[in-house]
């Protein structure tokens, strides 16, 4: 009696890792694209301030046709590993779906295979760290399919830093600490309306 049940288990498995559950791999991913951004190496560029133009295109040396099924590009800033150490929430993770190595979206387009250029104001949320900047290729079912980067396959060439706007983090404090206090307000207030509530119900 346990066979089948066991060989249905182990069969759910497999389809699962065949289609639904087991998304596009990074690793699976040509790197075909060019991509190239303006800060230099281990420059620094304020947040909400500094501009970044990126430029993308295929690269010339790959084989006229490799992208014929690149429909649209996504360009986004991403971590560099000292900037994701010790923070699982910018993890890198091979299944893309799961990957957290770049948030940021800086711009998406239809894909040409050349003379692309944007130009991006860093957004004043962007966190203090170290940065490099990926285009990822998709085709007509949103999946990506390729990808290029401002940096090596290891992601230690060519990095640049971006600097948070500073007294963010007073102001956000000032910002949670009156929230906090007309949390209590609040909270006090709905307390003393039920009680009274249930005086007045009480006295019927
Ligand atoms: C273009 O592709 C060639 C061959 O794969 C590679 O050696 C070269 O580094 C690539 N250029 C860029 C800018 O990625
Ligand atoms: C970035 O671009 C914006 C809009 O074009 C401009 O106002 C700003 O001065 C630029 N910042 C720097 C640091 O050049
Ligand atoms: C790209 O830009 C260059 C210079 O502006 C121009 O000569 C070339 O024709 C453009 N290529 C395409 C495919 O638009």
């Amino acid at each position: 009696m346990e066979a089948p049940v066991g060989f249905l288990v182990v069969s759910l498995l497999l389809s699962c890792f065949a289609t639904t559950c087991y998304g596009v791999t990074f690793s699976s991913l040509q790197r075909t694209l060019e991509v190239t951004a303006s800060p230099k190496e281990g420059q620094v560029l304020k947040a909400g301030d500094a501009n970044i133009t990126v430029t993308w295109g295929l690269n010339r040396t790959i084989q006229a046709g490799t992208d014929s099924a690149y429909k649209t590009v996504k360009v986004k800033l991403c971590y560099a590993p000292i900037s994701q150490k010790d923070r699982s929430w910018r993890k890198t993770v091979d299944e893309m779906k799961k990957d957290k190595t770049c948030l940021v979206k800086i711009v998406a387009k239809p894909y040409t295979a050349s003379n692309n250029s944007f130009t991006w104001t860093v957004e004043r949320d962007i966190p203090t760290g170290t940065y490099f900047v990926r285009a990822y290729a998709f085709n007509a079912h949103d999946e990506e399919v390729a990808f290029g980067q401002t940096t090596n396959d290891k992601k230690e060439t060519n990095l640049f830093k971006i600097q948070a706007i500073t007294g963010r983090h007073a102001s956000l404090d000032i910002a949670s600490v009156c929230f906090s206090a007309f949390s209590i307000v609040a909270l006090a207030g709905f307390f003393y309306m039920e009680k009274s509530k249930g005086k007045a119900s009480q006295q019927k």
